[in-house]
């Protein structure tokens, strides 16, 4: 396709994710006694070739020497580049093909490295303009070409205005060179590109932050690969979420901003405008008024399990989905019951307190084993049932209460009323979720039906339990042993002091609400929300959400899905219908789910819609949101 402009792209962090000389030195100073200090000499030299103080020749013969490059290193440097090159540069493989005569690397890497990974892509050879080594017999590296601009300040510069290129130029890059370009007046417009690094100095002065290869595209209405204009997707992530979850996110495509801490509600209804996807954890509230400037808002994505800090009546109104993470730290939560049980039926937590004033008590009074013993559990959902399956395989028998029906796992053995549980069992555990009405779920009134010498486990919710009650009962001894993980209070920084009535109390154990916090489950969150939102996206599915109908829905195939929120009144189906019927629209499948507040309908359809009934379908009156996937 013939074109009058010519795109102009950097290699090192553009094309690749890597710095070709940081793989370099890792490649040549393998077994280099002086490696480490070779490679922060590296840095810094190379800062000081970007901040000016020295020229950029000088840094470029610096670092080679510190290098020393060889011949022999090259083979393995390719290989590492070629497994390295951007996600979007990837996916966008056709783009190169297709404009393989308008497309030029410039780049102050050099030719020997950069040649077989975008010569892969269809980019032609002499389309690029780099450095080129200089070798001596042996295949050491022993300098590089000085005639040429690039091994200069101002290379790119310099390079281009040599090659008179007759069109717009438009250059993409992520340093502060690729700028110059525009700068000096050779270029119509420069696109920072942050898929890999991102630089305020060189973001400030851009014409475009492209987050991929995707955005430049659509901007410049090239977009070959995918037609569903993902990169259009910004996705806001608070709170420091697992970078894996940014990773996934990325590599999908989507623009994804990431931010250390939580917002203020002012800061959030500032941001929020143009987002998609929100990522939270449990600090940032997602109010009323926030959501209110929510107006591009699809999904919001819970890192964790408690969704309070939603707004989620209000998030339903305006037809915006909710995920979280329900089960990622079940196991978790499950393994540090496991054990606090067993520590406190050994009375470890004294015993080891007095060692450390240094009394040697060894006697076998008050301890016992787990095996033999009748668990009970308040509560058998996720936490529940998972504990309740490692008790019996640890010669425990297990009895539960719960307030729903549920499936008794193994040999567990379900209780008609909490008091059965209560009155049998030898180790309490409450596995109950957070709802108001378990408030002081366990008070007086409760411990009195207790056997005498439980062991008493909380670490649901810290409200459930009456902690002065609590106290009074390990202190008459009725309680031999307790593990506390949450509390009514907690602090809301590691700054502040906890303070409660269990402080000091005997074969007590207290933990700061860390039963799911491991680095598994954060890692476990961090994959699990973005596969659902991604696929809330993608297909449409609402499996798990939390105020959402849930509808799991098949792969799209040769057809259009349209995707309807509505109100939740009666007749909106068949008005859907109907107007596709009018349109003779043929039906190819269609999923509809309702819950009190909202009405969630998929229709696919084979043919080609126009513009008319998209519209007429938005119109539906109490529709609430519409979107249409390819
Ligand atoms: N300590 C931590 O770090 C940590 C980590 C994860 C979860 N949790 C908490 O653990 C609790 C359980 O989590 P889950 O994932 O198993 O939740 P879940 O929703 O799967 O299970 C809760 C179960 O409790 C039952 N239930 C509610 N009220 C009850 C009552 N009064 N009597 C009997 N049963 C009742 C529900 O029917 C449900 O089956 C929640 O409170 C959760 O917030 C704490």
């Amino acid at each position: 396709m013939k074109l009058n402009k010519y795109f102009v792209i950097d290699f090192d962090s553009t094309f690749t994710k890597v710095e070709a000389f940081d793989v370099l030195a890792d490649i040549s100073l393998q077994d280099h006694p002086e490696r480490e200090e070779r490679k922060k000499k590296i840095i810094e030299i190379t800062n000081q070739g970007m901040d000016g103080s020295i020229s950029f020749r000088e840094s470029l013969e610096k670092r080679l020497n510190l290098l020393a490059p060889s011949q022999h290193h090259l083979p393995a440097l390719i290989t590492k580049l070629k497994g390295s090159v951007s996600e979007s540069f990837k996916r966008n493989k056709e783009f190169f093909q297709q404009y393989s005569d308008n497309i030029y690397i410039i780049s102050n890497g050099f030719r020997e490295f950069i040649e077989p990974i975008v010569t892969e892509f269809g980019i032609k050879a002499e389309n690029i303009l780099a450095n080129e080594f200089r070798f001596d017999t042996e295949g050491k590296v022993v300098g590089f070409d000085t005639e040429n601009p690039l091994s200069a300040n101002g290379g790119k510069v310099e390079q281009l205005k040599k090659l008179n290129l007759p069109g717009d130029i438009y250059v993409i890059g992520d340093g502060y060179t690729d700028y110059e370009i525009k700068h000096a007046g050779l270029a119509n417009k420069f696109f920072a590109f942050t898929e890999n690094v991102e630089r305020e100095n060189v973001k400030s002065k851009a014409d475009h932050i492209t987050p991929s290869l995707d955005e430049f595209l659509y901007l410049n209405k090239l977009n070959t690969a995918i037609s569903y204009p993902k990169n259009r997707i910004n996705v806001l992530l608070l709170e420091n979420v697992h970078p894996v979850a940014v990773e996934l996110l990325r590599a999908e495509g989507f623009n994804v901003e990431t931010y250390h801490a939580a917002m203020t509600e002012e800061e959030l209804i500032q941001k929020i405008k143009n987002v998609s996807v929100l990522g939270i954890r449990s600090k940032t509230q997602v109010t009323a008024k926030v959501l209110e400037h929510a107006n591009r808002l699809m999904v919001i994505g819970a890192f964790c399990i408690g969704t309070n800090q939603i707004d989620l009546k209000e998030a339903t109104k305006k037809g915006i989905a909710v995920f979280n993470a329900p089960f990622s730290n079940t196991r978790s939560v499950v393994e540090l019951a496991v054990a606090e049980m067993i520590i406190l039926m050994r009375n470890i937590v004294d015993k080891s307190n007095k060692m450390h004033k240094g009394v040697w008590d060894k006697s076998a009074k008050g301890s016992f084993e787990v095996r033999g013993k009748k668990l009970g559990l308040i509560g058998y959902g996720n936490i529940g049932t998972q504990l309740s399956v490692i008790a019996e395989s640890l010669g425990m028998k297990v009895l539960y209460y719960d307030t729903e029906e549920k499936l008794s796992l193994g040999n567990a053995v379900k209780c008609k009323t909490m008091t059965e549980v209560l009155e049998q069992a030898d180790v309490i555990s409450l596995h109950v979720d957070g709802r108001k009405a378990n408030a002081n779920l366990i008070g007086p009134k409760e411990f009195s039906l207790m056997k005498k010498g439980v062991i008493f486990i909380n670490l649901s919710r810290g409200h459930v339990v009456d902690i002065q009650a609590l106290r009074e009962n390990i202190l008459s001894g009725k309680v031999a042993g307790c593990a506390i993980d949450v509390f009514p209070y907690e602090p809301v920084s590691n700054d502040e002091e906890f303070m409660s009535e269990l402080r000091g109390l005997p074969n007590t154990i207290l933990s700061p609400h860390i039963g799911g916090s491991t680095l598994e489950a954060q890692e476990n969150i961090g994959n699990f929300v973005p596969g659902k939102m991604m696929d809330y996206i993608n297909t449409g599915s609402t499996s798990n959400s939390v105020n959402f109908p849930n509808l799991t829905l098949p792969i799209l195939k040769d057809a259009h899905r349209l995707i309807h929120i509505h109100n939740n009144v009666p007749g909106i189906l068949a008005k859907i219908n109907q107007l596709l019927a009018d349109h003779g629209i043929n039906i190819v499948g269609q999923y509809l789910k309702t819950n009190e507040s909202v009405g969630y309908v998929i229709t696919d359809i084979n043919k080609q819609y126009d513009k008319d009934v998209i519209a007429k379908l938005r119109a539906i009156e109490n529709t609430i949101k519409f979107r249409v996937l390819y």
